[in-house]
């Protein structure tokens, strides 16, 4: 008899990314047989903490530390080679064989050095009201592949892929001059040399047609689990435009990212974390420029795991959880990072945005710009989270703050996260 056909989940994260996606998809790995990258690309920093030791990874799937798993970079994502297999041997350097671990989908498209020079002329030249873009060449090579002018990791195997890639840099050479003078962040020529021979040292990896393998994949029984990158509020259609990243984020993205159908999507994890961050300019509601805002960022580490910036800080914002919830159809809700606020005498949630003297509890079209959050007020647990593990042990005053966003939400807080190690996670 033919098993019954699997579905997929998805771990996603519901805010303005680094909700802590790494960690929970390498916690929840053991489960799947399968973790597959399914949009975005080096933009993603997904930090990994076990042993002592911690890892970050921007290309690979979060799976590939735990044996038997195999890891999908899925038709949605771009690819810098130079990061990549830099990825790579830094991964191999730890023992692990990705050898045997990692396929390609050939449909994936390539970021070519100068897209990574068209994003830094892009952002030089827009000063001010610059996306805080983190200068990978995201936005150029999305461009290119909605333009119907991308590099595919299947062109690679072409014989006329140098000549492929002179047309594809003269094209951008072109539009580089239309452009005022920029820094560029590295050295062309040298970095153009080590993108040729990343190029051939990713040909040790098998390129697939994803699509068919993970669909082949479910047929056969194998449970999979996507892995997002960035948060939902930047995604492309319905974060903050147009302080967004170039792909969607969101769980209707696991359906072009991968190839498979709406109806093969099983649960949504959606990740955030008990209070909020953002990395780059836009909209924050939220945002506290005060000593609170400066506690989160220095006792939650909020410094970017790809750029090294240091985050933007503020209190959780209800408006733009539920937004995120509603779109992305979040069936399990994790939370991460409470311990955080573990001395905090007092804990604000955004219920509500004052938008021209109208209270409104929609998210809105500019993304909240112009909103002042209306808060409600939570006494602080004041003990720390970090060495519990079972959900019976958390303080009351915690407890009552997961049961208000259960509330809000409609939706079951899961998996709770009180530290950045793989075992400092509770299940419910
Ligand atoms: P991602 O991009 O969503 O994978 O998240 P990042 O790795 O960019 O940022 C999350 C940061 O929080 C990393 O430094 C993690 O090690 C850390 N982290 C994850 N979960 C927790 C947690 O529950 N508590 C604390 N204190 N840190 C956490
Ligand atoms: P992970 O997967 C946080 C932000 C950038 C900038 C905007 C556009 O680690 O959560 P881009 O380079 O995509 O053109 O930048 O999006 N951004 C992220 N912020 N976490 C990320 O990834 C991000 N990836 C992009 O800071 O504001
Ligand atoms: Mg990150």
């Amino acid at each position: 008899m033919q098993k019954e056909m699997n579905k997929i989940d998805i771990v996603l994260g519901l805010q303005w990314g680094d909700e802590g996606k790494g960690k929970v998809v390498d916690v929840l790995t053991p489960g799947y047989k399968m973790i597959a990258r399914f949009q975005g690309g080096p933009n993603a920093g997904h930090s990994l903490v076990f042993d002592g030791d911690s890892f970050v990874l921007h290309t690979v799937p979060s799976g590939i530390f735990r044996d038997g798993t195999v890891n999908i970079i899925g038709n949605g994502v771009v690819i810098d080679p130079v990061i990549l297999m830099d990825e790579i041997s830094k991964i191999e350097a730890r023992g692990v064989d990705v050898g045997g671990k990692l396929v390609i989908s050939k449909r994936a498209h390539l970021i070519l050095p100068t897209h990574r020079a068209l994003d830094a002329a892009s952002e030089s030249a827009m000063g001010k009201a610059k996306i805080g873009s983190t200068l990978k060449g995201i936005g150029p090579a999305y461009a290119d592949k909605t333009g119907r002018y991308g590099l595919r990791v299947g062109d690679i195997l072409r014989e006329d892929f140098r000549e492929l890639y002179a047309s594809h840099k003269a094209r951008h050479e072109q539009l580089l001059q239309q452009y005022p003078p920029f820094d560029l962040p590295f050295r062309f020529d040298e970095y153009e040399q080590e993108w040729f021979r990343a190029v051939e040292q990713m040909k040790r990896f098998p390129f697939i047609d994803s699509e068919v393998y993970v669909n082949e994949a479910l047929q056969a029984g194998t449970s999979i689990l996507a892995e997002g990158a960035q948060g939902s509020l930047l995604d492309i259609d319905f974060g903050t435009y147009p302080y967004v990243t170039s792909s969607n984020t969101m769980s209707a993205g696991v359906c072009t990212g991968l190839g498979i159908a709406p109806s093969r999507v099983g649960k949504v994890f959606g990740i955030f974390k008990a209070y909020c961050t953002r990395v780059g300019s836009g909209p924050f509601p939220t945002e506290l420029s005060d000593a609170d805002g400066e506690r989160l960022r220095a006792i939650g580490h909020e410094y970017g795991a790809t750029t090294g910036r240091p985050r933007r800080t503020g209190w959780l914002d209800m408006v733009a959880l539920k937004y995120a919830v509603m779109m992305n159809g979040v069936t399990d809700l994790i939370m991460m990072k409470a311990d955080v606020m573990d001395d905090f005498d007092t804990v604000k949630v955004a219920v509500a945005y004052k938008v021209g003297g109208e209270v409104t509890e929609s998210f809105p079209y500019d993304g909240g710009k112009e909103a002042t959050p209306v808060y409600k007020e939570f006494r602080g647990w004041k003990s720390p989270l970090g060495g519990l593990r079972s959900y019976e042990d958390f303080p009351q005053a915690f407890k009552e703050y997961i049961a208000f966003i259960e509330a809000e939400t409609g939706c079951r807080v899961s998996i709770v996260s009180v530290g950045p190690d793989r075992n400092a996670t509770v299940r419910r």
